[in-house]
C-alpha cells in the first residue's frame, strides 16, 4: 500500500556515498528530507543535486538532514559527484543512496510505471523527528524542483508542530499566521498576546508566535 502523511517512514539499510546507513539511526533526532532523482549523469538531476549542496547550511540551521536516492550504483554516484561539483560549482556534502535493488524506491513508491518503469520519479519526503512523514511531493522527470520551497514548507511544519497556527498561501518566515480553527476566540486571546485580527469567524490572523 502506498504511503500517506502521518505514516512512519519505512526504515532501511543502504549503501551511500558516505558509507552504509540505517536510515532511522542516521536521522537520529533530526528532521529528514529524502529525495529521489531519475538517474545519474542527467542534466536536471545535476542541477538539483548541486542546488541542495549549496543550501545545505539552511537545512542544518533547521536541524534537517538531507539524503538523495536513485537506482544507480555507488560507482556511478561517485563519478557523477565530480561532475556535479565541477558544473554546479559546489561541493557535494550529503549522501546519495545507491538503490540498485530498488529497496528504497519500492518502500517509498518512487517508481511510477506509467511515467517510467525503470527510474524513480522526483519524490520528496519530509520526515519529522518522530520518523513520521510530514510532506510528500512528486514531480515528473522533466521538471526540476524548487528546494527553497522545501525549506519554506519545513519552516511551516516546524512552526505548526509547536504552535496552534497554520500558515497561509505563500507564507514566509516572519509573516502573519492563521489561528488554528480548533482554537476558540477566548483561547486565542491568551495564546496570542500580540493580538488576533478577526476577518471572519473562521479567518483569524496573528503575528508569527515564535518571532
Ligand atoms: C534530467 O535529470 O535531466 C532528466 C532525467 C530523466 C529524464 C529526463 C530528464
Amino acid at each position: 500500500m502506498s504511503l500517506r502523511l502521518g505514516d512512519v517512514a519505512p526504515n532501511f539499510t543502504a549503501s551511500t556515498t558516505e558509507g552504509k546507513i540505517d536510515f532511522h539511526q542516521w536521522l537520529g533526532n533530526c528532521w529528514g528530507v529524502l529525495f529521489s532523482h531519475p538517474a545519474d549523469y542527467t542534466p536536471v538531476c545535476t542541477t538539483e543535486l548541486g542546488a541542495v549542496a549549496k543550501i545545505k547550511a539552511e537545512f542544518e540551521k533547521r536541524n534537517v538532514r538531507v539524503i538523495a536516492v536513485s537506482v544507480d550504483p555507488l560507482d556511478s554516484h561517485r563519478g557523477w559527484t565530480k561532475d556535479i561539483n565541477e558544473t554546479q560549482v559546489c561541493t557535494m556534502n550529503y549522501p546519495i543512496i545507491a538503490d540498485e535493488n530498488r529497496q528504497v524506491a519500492s518502500a517509498y513508491d518512487m517508481i511510477h510505471p506509467n511515467a517510467d518503469d525503470k527510474a524513480t520519479v522526483r519524490s520528496v519526503f519530509v520526515i519529522g523527528p518522530d520518523k513520521k512523514i510530514k510532506l510528500m511531493l512528486t514531480y515528473p522527470a522533466s521538471t526540476g524542483r524548487n528546494f527553497v520551497e522545501i525549506l519554506r514548507v519545513i519552516d511551516s511544519l516546524q512552526l505548526t508542530a509547536n504552535h496552534r497556527v497554520a500558515t497561509p498561501a505563500d507564507w514566509r518566515q516572519g509573516q502573519d499566521c492563521i489561528v488554528s480553527p480548533s482554537v476558540s476566540d477566548d483561547e486565542a486571546q491568551k495564546l496570542f498576546p500580540r493580538g488576533v485580527l478577526k476577518i471572519k469567524p473562521y479567518l483569524r490572523f496573528t503575528p508569527q508566535p515564535n518571532e
